[in-house]
């Protein structure tokens, strides 16, 4: 270690030199296993998918405990042979059979020792034998890891079956019950910890700094590959063709699987423009939501793979046609001048179906038998990296600032669902514990309310009263597919997530509605946060599940617009939906004239394109930067309390990028 030419800063003063490298190493260390968690428990999604399930099977420690509903099975073998059975010939390895069993929006907790975890996240799953047999399931998971020799594993999976059906009927309660408030491994007050504090000494490392400095890289690489990646699917949703090949080198490269190859910038924008021209009219849905995301970066932090899972929804109210493409993407990312950028889009369709037949037919895709390979994931991220031992110049100080970027972005991945799951409870009291001293937050078709308080209390008046015991209908709020810009100094950042909205209910058939959430989140006093939570919906809403999101109810054009939820007239917001202004204009409540799906509601992005740091334009596309009540309220903004706003172009802001 070359002591020389690190600044050590005050606060360091007091300990040696290799007392601070332990901490560092320790510090990156937990970060890693975070990361790795989220990855095991993703690869099994991956894997389940082809039906690999004896390679499912090792992910998981050898004396795991499995529990799917009302079944508990021990062991790899039990396991294997139970996924086996429960799947039968709805396994994804028979040509037209279909597994697509997504997992998302989790909540880790690493222990205090840093050798275990807890998560907890959604599911669904989407099958089909291809003989007419179809089955969809949802619920959520409670599952516990451990950290093994060569990787983490999970030691118990715990899956809570809520909801289930067939395609033709739908889903419903499980056992025709309400729905129970599944056990919290978690509380609010923990959940914005971003790693608990480690007790006791750090063990002795032998990682050098300049190894340390690597593996962090890496992870600031993941985020920004990470957020490009679903930064790609938001623009896609939108048609945005030209910001979409904007995110592209010039000689890249763009294969369906199956059906053909484009090659370079207009060979991208050929590809794309298969789903249409630029830009969306009145009716059109090309939604295309994407899931459990794994990333791998290369050890020289050139290239990456991402590789998950897309599940288009698209459909023409026009037409009334509708579909369901089951589709993987693996697509290759190369730095240029520092900037990450999409090299390779591969998509590879699994199912296409209509909307009206169903995937239990296998749909309309004629099956390549390609199985896009799998990403290596499952052992320690730190095994892949050269234990360079060669000097570095950088401060310990600036290494652990970009190591607290990398940590700002589980800390608010993990506080956007920690709202999520506890949001599904309707625990008014335990949301608002999530936010910070002078946090807002907007009630959908109301206004903004600061303070925890009172963002409690709106939620009760919006809801009327806590949930009961078992309601009999619960609208869930994934947020999948997290775009999330970390500032300089690690403290705030920004998000964007979609909102999917699973529901389910005793009495009739659950169906899916779409919106999007702008947040903000900051730590403090050592937690994260949420300062601003923005909700704009909604984009498009399934009128039932047998019509589904192409056969909206058409609106009486001369009823006048919808007036804002009447609950504001007992407990007015600090902020109307209409003080606002143009940025909430066209959503129920707002200054203009209502827009309603089928009609195009106008996208609001709150980040410049990542690569070419274009604003993005079209018709029903906005840029507004920073929290959404900020322009009437600037003295709610991040920087009026203490909190750096975060960059919101290339590379975010302030990432040392590799040289
Ligand atoms: C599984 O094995 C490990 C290591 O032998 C042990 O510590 C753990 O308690 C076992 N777990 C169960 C559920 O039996
Ligand atoms: C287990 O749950 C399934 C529904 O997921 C139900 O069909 C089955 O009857 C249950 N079995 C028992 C023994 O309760
Ligand atoms: C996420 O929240 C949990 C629940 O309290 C907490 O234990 C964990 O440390 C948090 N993790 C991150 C990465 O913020
Ligand atoms: C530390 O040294 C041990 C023993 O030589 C080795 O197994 C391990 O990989 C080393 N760790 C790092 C981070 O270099
Ligand atoms: C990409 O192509 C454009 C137009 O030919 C050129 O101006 C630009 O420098 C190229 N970019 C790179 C990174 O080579
Ligand atoms: C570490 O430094 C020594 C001496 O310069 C060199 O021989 C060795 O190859 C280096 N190891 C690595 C992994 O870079
Ligand atoms: C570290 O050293 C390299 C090469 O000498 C130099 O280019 C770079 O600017 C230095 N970085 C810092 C943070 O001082
Ligand atoms: C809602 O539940 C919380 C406990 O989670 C309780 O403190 C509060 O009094 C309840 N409020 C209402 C209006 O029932
Ligand atoms: C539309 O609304 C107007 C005004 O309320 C009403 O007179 C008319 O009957 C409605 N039309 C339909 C088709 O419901
Ligand atoms: C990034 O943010 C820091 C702190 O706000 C600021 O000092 C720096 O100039 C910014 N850098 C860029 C490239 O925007």
């Amino acid at each position: 270690m070359k002591l020389a030419s690190i600044g050590v800063t005050a606060l360091f003063t007091l300990a040696s030199a290799d007392t601070i490298l332990d901490n560092l190493a320790r510090d990156v260390s937990r970060v890693e296993s975070i990361r790795e968690v989220k990855d095991v428990q993703r690869s099994f999604a991956h894997l389940a998918q082809f039906g690999r399930f004896h390679d499912a099977t090792t992910l998981f420690t050898t004396n795991a405990t499995f529990i799917w509903g009302n079944v508990t099975t021990t062991g790899r073998s039990a396991i294997e042979n139970f996924l086996n059975t429960h799947t039968g010939d709805m396994n994804g390895r028979e040509s037209g059979s279909l597994n697509t069993l997504v997992i998302e929006n989790p909540v880790v907790s690493l222990s205090v020792d840093g050798q275990s975890a807890k998560a907890r996240w959604n599911g669904l799953r989407f099958a089909g034998d291809g003989k007419g047999g179809s089955w969809i399931e949802g619920g959520i998971y409670e599952n516990q890891y451990v950290r093994a020799e060569t990787g983490w594993r999970i030691a118990l999976l715990h899956y809570h079956a809520l909801y289930e059906g067939t395609y033709e009927d739908g889903w419903r309660n499980v056992g025709g019950r309400g729905i129970p408030v599944i056990p919290y491994h978690f509380t609010p007050e923990g959940s914005g910890v971003p790693i608990p504090p480690p007790v006791g000494d750090a063990s002795p490392t032998n990682a050098s700094l300049s190894n340390l400095e690597l593996r962090i890289k890496r992870l600031n690489d993941e985020d920004e590959v990470r957020n490009l990646m679903h930064a790609h699917g938001y623009y896609v949703d939108r048609r945005m063709w030209t910001d979409v090949v904007e995110l592209h080198t010039n000689k890249t490269k763009v294969t369906i699987t199956g059906q053909g190859t484009y090659n370079g910038l207009d060979g991208a924008r050929q590809a794309l423009e298969r789903m249409g021209p630029e830009g969306l009219t009145t009716g059109v849905n090309n939604d295309h939501p994407i899931f459990d995301t794994l990333v791998q970066v290369n050890p020289d932090g050139q290239r990456a793979i991402a590789r998950g899972i897309e599940i288009a929804m698209r459909g023409d109210a026009n037409s009334k046609t509708a579909s369901w493409e089951f589709n993987v993407f693996r697509n290759n990312f190369i730095k240029e001048n520092g900037i990450w950028k999409v090299k390779v889009v591969e998509t590879t369709p699994l199912i296409v179906a209509d909307y009206y037949k169903g995937w239990g037919n296998s749909g309309t895709n004629t099956p390549t038998g390609y199985l896009p390979p799998f990403l290596n994931v499952g052992s320690f991220r730190e095994a892949g990296l050269p234990s360079s031992n060669g000097t570095s110049n950088a401060t310990y100080e600036d290494v652990q600032r970009r190591l607290r970027r990398s940590a700002a972005y589980d800390g608010t991945e993990n506080q956007s669902h920690a709202y999520g799951h506890i949001i599904d409870d309707i625990d008014c009291a335990r949301m608002g514990a999530l936010f910070a001293t002078r946090a807002h937050k907007a009630s959908p078709f109301a206004g903004f309310f600061i303070t925890p308080q009172r963002i409690t209390d709106a939620c009760l008046a919006s809801y009327g009263t806590n949930r009961s015991t078992l309601p009999s209908s619960v609208f869930f709020h994934w947020r999948p597919q997290p775009v999330i810009l970390a500032s300089h100094d690690g403290r705030s950042a920004t998000l964007r997530a979609r909102l999917l909205q699973p529901s389910t209910s005793v009495a009739k058939a659950g169906s899916f509605n779409s919106a999007m959430y702008h947040d903000q989140v900051v730590l403090e006093n050592g937690r994260w946060r949420l300062w601003s939570v923005t909700i704009d919906e909604f984009y498009w809403q399934s009128s039932s599940w047998a019509a589904g999101w192409a056969n909206p109810r058409p609106r009486n054009a001369s009823q006048p617009d919808p007036a804002p939820a009447g609950w504001i007239k007992k407990f007015p917001p600090d902020v109307t939906i209409a003080e606002v202004g143009e940025r909430e204009a066209g959503f129920r409540g707002g200054a203009g004239k209502f827009v309603e799906w089928p009609e195009i509601q106008r996208m609001w992005f709150g980040y410049r394109n990542l690569v070419s740091g274009r604003v993005p334009s079209g018709d029903k596309v906005g840029f507004w930067e920073g929290c959404v009540p900020c322009r009437v309220r600037p003295e709610w903004a991040l920087e009026a309390n203490g909190w750096q706003q975060p960059g919101a172009g290339p590379g975010g802001n302030g990432t040392v990028r590799a040289r």
